[in-house]
């Protein structure tokens, strides 16, 4: 077979400075629909150590017009060829113009600047990391090149009211002919990923901030007129990012303005864009009637993560795009904090880690496994994954708990200090955190640089003579492509331990002078470590990797009592649902096996203990309820038969729910479903949230209550979390009054984009093999589109990602689909086709017949004429 991807990938180790900087750069911009042309003026700086002639990336830009110093430059000065601008006679210090035209419709990549919406109606907008800018005009695209930025938009009044771009205000106004211009300033060096422009008919909302050390910023949320009211969750979300970051870590907003624009048409979730952040308006608005309470969670989550990157990311940015982590990881951690202290922070740590094992442990066991900071890339936008995100963020939290809370704000502070302006690398982190605290943190660069997940062993061993028990732990990190060879990492494991009464026991490690508490981190830095506790009078439980102390797999020879007794006592809510993960697993694993399973029975005795008792917070105990997913089963086994992954994890589930009962679900139901209103407090959130999960747990036991009351929910429901519950529970179980709601509810939301994409996905979700048909189906809605990213995913991200008995039929027709859609978004989206061909990530590991459909599939896909770099670098990874 032929190897698809032709482009050499660039390389870590390569890294040199830049050749030529620029100090200032002025854009001129007369905006238009069909075309723009940008005007460039720039000052360049030359690097005194190299001789190198002014190269400029720019990607599909029609050169209008160039000149240096003044003078036009003759055609034999310059060449512009495969995305590169290379200039005879420039000297430090020199001026460089440009005049190019671009085409905003027809740019159907969403990088660069393009159209959402319709013609008519819609806006223009630009996205630029990572490499978007060289889509706008010629310029050193790489972010360790700082400038600074002087824009001036000019446009039809009539057709652009509303002109944006990053930075102050620096006057506006009016041109002959009905046109208007606006300038704006940005007195912070920026690369040009953070640069950002918005034009067209947008309404406001808007508010006056005074931050911690007395600026006054006008923060703005801009959208299209129709959904205005539904940013007024977003703009309190905001207020409250900002107040966090003074008091968390003494970070105050740096510009007159913040701005914030939603689109429907985005690729990602949002953009830091330095003043003028622009958000998928997924994760912008908000309101009762079409979004759930985990939507309202996602957009304050989005908002702060966006608003932190001012700081950590913008002000201090990567030097290269291998440094992405830099960024990504800490601004994800400093999201998850600040939603830990705004809600419950045992709940969060739930849904972290939940998340991180659905998508983060998949990437790092299979083919497209690589480090959080990668050696090497070919096309940077497939590097935007859960490893650079989420384990980037596990891996400063590590380093964050080896600190402690005033020695990490010591460190940051450090770090703002050190390189505040600056474009800077994670050793520059890593120095700084450890400078600040005397502590040497080299060893942690060994997690940033090495694939895969660390499974960590541990062995208790109890000697009633010496009253001594002694944990074994080892470790070990499977090979991953590229990564024959693994090192030894240093891995916190937080622990306790219990008597059999299921009190915590206090400390004594041998070796540890102040050993005392409860709780202690240990911390194991080589492969196999012993660790002994004295003064233990009788066999403990080991409570290990509290609060998830280190991102590996732990394996460890608990007995279902062991974990039947942390999942009913330990006080640390995290662990609590940990250990009943865990043995659901080892539920999973008895009933795989086909014998009976005392796992099972210790699993559902002790939440049906729980279930009874009314102290529990009704979220944690919805968790509770929740066995772990499909992928996460799928995750432990060599042979994979989705379907049959599903069936026995339906079969866990309805032994759950017997076990609890008809009656106490139906009371429990009936008492969650009292005078059910939308407010949005914590415990209205939790109430929901096991009011759900109680209706899906009946609906195993006795699906015509179940669906009966499900109707009546999806009819009466004051809000969006209880409808889609219902509607949710209906279709899956493709229960006779699921085609009423389906109906009701394309016809209520059909105006509603965001709406409608969930019910485009509940239906992408019916389980096995009746979802194919649903997916064809629904593609020949008038509504369904391949151009729109948030419509894409709702059928096929939700139908090949989080529906795996669906996606991998037997006959393989679940892969063709997909493969023929891929090559079409491709066209369209390249970045959006690679992404959702991360589907097929773990296809070497299910069941011969499906894996042999798979690899037909990805072969023709593989093969065909003209894919994107983007595309065929995934596919081609997969494959290997
Ligand atoms: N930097 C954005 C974020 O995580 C993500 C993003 C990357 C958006 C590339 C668009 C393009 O906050
Ligand atoms: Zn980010």
């Amino acid at each position: 077979m032929t190897l698809v991807n032709e482009t050499s990938p660039i390389h870590l180790r390569d890294y040199r400075r830049p050749d030529w900087s620029v100090e200032t750069i002025e854009l001129e911009i007369d905006l238009g629909i069909d075309t723009t042309e940008v005007s460039s003026r720039l000052t360049l700086r030359s690097n005194p150590s190299s001789s190198a002639p002014l190269r400029l990336d720019g990607e599909g830009l029609e050169l209008l017009a160039i000149s240096l110093d003044g003078s036009a430059l003759d055609v034999h000065a310059y060449r512009y060829d495969k995305g590169v601008l290379e200039v005879d006679g420039a000297r430090d210090g020199s001026v460089l113009e440009t005049r190019v035209r671009v085409r905003p419709a027809a740019n159907t990549t969403l990088e660069g600047l393009y159209l959402s919406g319709s013609r008519e109606h819609g806006f223009l907008l630009t996205q630029c990391e990572a490499e978007g800018f060289r889509h706008i005009t010629f310029f050193p695209d790489r972010p360790d090149v700082l400038t600074r930025y002087t824009v001036t938009l000019r446009a039809d009044r009539e057709r652009f009211p509303v002109l944006l771009a990053g930075g102050n205000p620096a006057g506006n106004g009016e041109l002959p002919d009905g046109r208007h211009w606006a300038r704006f300033i940005d007195p912070h060096p920026k690369p040009g990923y953070l640069f950002a422009l918005v034009a067209g008919r947008l309404e406001n909302i808007q508010r006056d901030y005074v931050t911690a050390d007395g600026g006054k910023v006008k923060l703005v949320i801009w959208s299209e007129a129709n959904v205005i009211d539904c940013c007024h969750y977003a703009l309190d979300a905001l207020e409250r990012s900002m107040r966090w970051d003074e008091q968390a870590y003494g970070r105050n907003y740096d510009l007159d303005v913040f701005h914030v624009v939603a689109t429907h048409d985005f690729n990602m979730g949002a953009m830091e864009n330095k003043g003028l952040n622009i958000f998928n308006a997924k994760y912008l608005l908000a309101d009762p009637d079409s979004s759930t309470d985990e939507e309202y969670r996602a957009v304050e989550a989005v908002v702060a993560h966006e608003y932190f990157h001012n700081w950590t990311g913008n002000r201090v940015t990567c030097r290269d795009w291998f440094q992405l982590s830099l960024k990504e990881g800490l601004t994800v951690f400093r999201e998850q904090q600040f939603s830990a202290d705004s809600n419950s922070a045992s709940l969060k740590r739930i849904e972290d880690v939940a998340l991180l094992r659905r998508t983060q442990f998949p990437e790092d066991a299979g083919p497209l496994a690589h480090p959080v900071r990668p050696a090497e890339y070919r096309e940077i936008n497939n590097f935007y994954t859960a490893t650079v995100y989420e384990k980037g963020s596990e891996l400063v939290r590590m380093i964050a708990g080896r600190l402690g809370q005033d020695g990490f704000r010591r460190g940051m502070d450090l770090y703002f200090e050190r390189h505040d302006g600056q474009a800077a690398t994670i050793e520059d982190f890593l120095s700084a955190l450890g400078d600040a605290n005397r502590i040497d943190l080299s060893p942690y660069l060994a997690w940033y640089a090495q694939a895969g997940t660390p499974r960590l062993h541990a062995k208790g061993e109890y000697d009633a003579a010496r009253c001594e028990y002694t944990l074994t732990l080892s470790q070990q990190t499977r090979p991953t492509p590229g990564q024959p060879e693994k090192v030894s990492l240093p891995i916190p494991v937080k622990l306790s331990l219990f008597d059999r009464q299921g009190t915590m026991l206090p400390l004594h490690l041998d070796g540890d002078e102040q050993a005392d508490g409860t709780e202690k981190v240990i911390v194991l830095d080589k492969g196999s470590q012993r660790f002994v506790f004295k003064h233990v009078l009788a066999p403990p439980v080991a409570s290990l990797l509290r609060g998830f102390s280190a991102p590996v797999v732990l394996e460890c020879d608990y007995s279902p009592e062991e974990l039947a007794l942390l999942l009913t006592h330990d006080a640390d809510g995290f662990n609590r649902w940990e250990a009943g993960q865990q043995l659901a697993m080892l539920a999973f694993d008895s009933l795989h096996e086909g014998h009976h399973s005392d796992a099972c029975k210790a699993w559902c005795d002790a939440l049906a203990a729980l279930f009874e008792q009314h102290a529990i917070d009704p979220a944690l105990l919805a968790d509770l309820l929740t066995p772990p997913g499909e992928i996460e089963f799928a995750d432990r086994q060599s042979e994979v038969d989705p379907g049959r992954i599903h069936a026995q994890r339906q079969t866990l589930q309805h032994r759950l729910a017997e076990r609890i009962g008809i009656d106490a679900l139906l009371a429990r139901y009936h008492a969650l479903s009292a005078n059910a209103h939308q407010h949005l407090d914590n415990a209205s959130q939790a109430r929901r949230r096991l009011k759900r999960r109680v209706l899906e747990l009946l609906a195993l036991v006795d699906a015509g209550q179940a669906h009966a009351l499900a109707a009546k929910q999806y009819e009466s429901a004051p809000g969006m979390t209880d409808r889609l519950a219902a509607l949710g529970v209906l279709v899956r179980d493709r229960a006779p009054q699921a085609s009423d709601a389906l109906a009701h509810f394309r016809q209520r939301y059909a105006n509603n984009p965001l709406a409608l994409d969930k019910w485009f996905t509940v239906q992408a979700q019916v389980p096995g093999d009746a979802a194919l048909a649903i997916i064809k189906q629904l593609e020949n809605d008038p509504a369904f589109t391949l151009k729109n990213p948030n419509r894409a995913r709702s059928l096929f991200g939700a139908f090949a990602s989080t529906n795996p008995s669906g996606f991998h039929r037997a006959d393989g027709e679940g892969y063709q689909l997909l493969t023929e859609r891929l090559a079409q978004l491709d066209a369209l989206n390249p970045q959006i086709a690679a992404r959702l061909a991360t589907a097929f990530n773990g296809w070497q590991r299910l069941e011969p017949l499906r894996r042999h459909a798979a690899r037909l599939a990805l072969e023709s896909l593989a093969q065909r004429e003209g894919l994107s770099p983007n595309l065929s670098e995934i596919v081609g990874n997969v494959l290997q």
